[in-house]
């Protein structure tokens, strides 16, 4: 039963603060009939949900899409297109679907590979995405610590395999950030340490929410800085000389 009205909207609910969902996801979790978001297979826990439920009705329904924490990649595959299918069904039963996600839908999210599937398996369905503030520049605005400046370059990396990229490709740009930086911050803190870059480092948890911290000695992140909310800004050396902090 197809029909016009139905449409995926891919929402990137900020990093925390309800209050930095931008404008135009708050108008459409007003409208939209269901709202969508992963969740693990281990428990009820959604951080978008919990960004975006002061802008969602009461009677909207939330359903959470839960995605095996695995790195098989044949489970994940699988994952994606069963999900895939039952936003599909939404679409064509009508029903205008949000797919929510924390930061923002086009950086590292699982959006990213949903959306992917829905227009591999639906082409001719509409998919409308919407940015959202990322945590790094909420990190960067929470420190009042430029991202970039004049002619400076910004290296976006994930540290889910420790220095590895860093090693490989720091050494053209200033400013670089690490997501996913969790687990491999001991092999991090090397990389940046070989590089000089130890001292302008800090890491930024649980951005933008009441019990955000910021840790400018790294190493003190070693064992204990297993918060998967946690980032990194590094920095080489500004273009006018100074350093960041
Ligand atoms: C899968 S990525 C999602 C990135 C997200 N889409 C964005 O735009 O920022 C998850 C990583 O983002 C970072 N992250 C997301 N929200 C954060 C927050 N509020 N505080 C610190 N780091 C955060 C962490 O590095 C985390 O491991």
């Amino acid at each position: 039963m197809a029909s016009d009205k139905g449409i995926l909207y891919g929402l990137g609910v900020g990093p925390g603060d309800p209050d930095l969902i931008t404008l135009k996801a708050g108008k459409i979790l007003q409208h939209v009939d269901v709202v969508y978001a992963a969740g693990s297979t281990k428990n009820d826990h959604s951080l978008a949900v919990n960004i975006a439920k002061a802008h969602i009705p009461e009677n909207t329904p939330i359903k959470l899409l839960r995605f095996p924490m695995t790195s098989d990649k044949g489970e994940k595959k699988r994952a994606w297109e069963s999900h895939a299918r039952t936003i599909i069904s939404e679409i064509e039963h009508g029903r205008k679907v949000a797919f929510i996600t924390l930061g923002d839908s086009m950086t590292y999210s699982t959006y990213g590979y949903l959306m992917k599937t829905v227009l591999d398996l639906a082409p001719h369905l509409p998919v409308v995405s919407v940015p959202g503030i990322t945590s790094y520049q909420a990190a960067s605005a929470s420190l009042n610590r430029p991202l970039v400046e004049g002619e400076e370059s910004l290296l976006l990396l994930s540290g889910a395999r420790g220095g590895h990229r860093f090693r490989q490709c720091s050494a053209c740009t200033e400013n670089i950030v690490f997501l996913k930086a969790y687990k491999n911050v001991i092999d991090i803190n090397d990389a940046l340490d070989e590089a000089g870059c130890l001292e302008t480092s800090v890491a930024v948890s649980n951005c933008s929410l009441p019990e955000e911290t910021v840790t400018r000695d790294l190493r003190t992140l070693d064992g204990a800085g297993k918060n998967y909310w946690t980032l990194i800004l590094t920095h080489r050396k500004a273009e006018n000389g100074q350093t960041k902090k």
